[in-house]
């Protein structure tokens, strides 16, 4: 049997990620959910974790005068649970080097777009706007540039002519949450790993991403 793998899982919303992780480590997942933090006190996502037994901490950004001395903290408290994966699950910050530097190679994050398509904000919006055939998710290794870092995983859909970014969201969102379980997954059992700044898959580098569902892209 695979050892469990200790997780720390970063939210600012809603959570329907970390509840898809919550639901596989219910499920197979060998993974250990050991805290959820969130930037936000009111994130739905608190609620979830309560509800799995889950521990919670909430560290408030503004209660800190800078962004350097948050991600100071922010490093500490996510190290006291010593995480072998953090996961940032709709966590809406943008990181220092110094905290991205700590966890090295250890830290995912999802964005829903097909990466290097559409980083920052607003990406099912500028999808359409820009006229996409196809649209997805991506899951990453975290590095200092921002949604960045060596991609491991796609799921992509279809982007339809009566399409709005609601309905697009939502049609994304239901692959992110197969999608981030199965990159979690790869890692937990030892077949996903950074070495240097080279995402490999059994060893040998991933030019590019793994794709989730290459027979539902049309
Ligand atoms: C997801 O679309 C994810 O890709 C993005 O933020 C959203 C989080 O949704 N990074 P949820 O909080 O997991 O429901």
């Amino acid at each position: 049997m695979t050892e469990k793998l200790p997780l720390v899982v970063l939210i600012s919303g809603s959570g329907s990620n970390l509840q898809a992780i919550i639901d596989g480590a219910a499920d197979d997942l060998p993974v250990e959910i050991r805290a959820v933090i969130s930037n936000k006190a009111d994130a739905y996502g608190l609620e979830r974790a309560r509800k799995a037994g889950i521990e919670t901490r909430v560290l408030d950004h503004k209660e800190f005068s800078d962004r350097d001395s948050y991600d100071l903290a922010l490093g500490d408290l996510i190290e006291e649970y010593q995480p072998g994966l953090v996961i940032l699950a709709g966590f809406m910050r943008i990181l220092t080097l110094a905290l991205v530097g700590r966890f090295h190679g250890r830290m995912f994050n999802i964005h829903p777009s097909l990466l290097p398509k559409f980083r920052g904000l607003h990406t099912h919006e500028r999808a359409i706007e820009a006229g996409e055939r196809m649209h997805g998710a991506s899951v990453h290794f975290v590095t200092e540039e921002l949604d960045g870092g060596p991609l491991i995983i796609q799921a992509q859909v279809p982007v339809k002519t009566d399409d709005n970014p609601d309905t697009l969201a939502a049609r994304v969102l239901k692959q992110e949450h197969i999608l981030y379980p199965t990159a979690i997954r790869m890692f937990a059992e030892g077949s996903l790993r950074m070495e240097g700044d080279v995402a490999c898959h059994h060893g040998s580098p991933l030019n590019s991403p793994i794709i989730l569902n290459p027979d539902q892209a049309t």
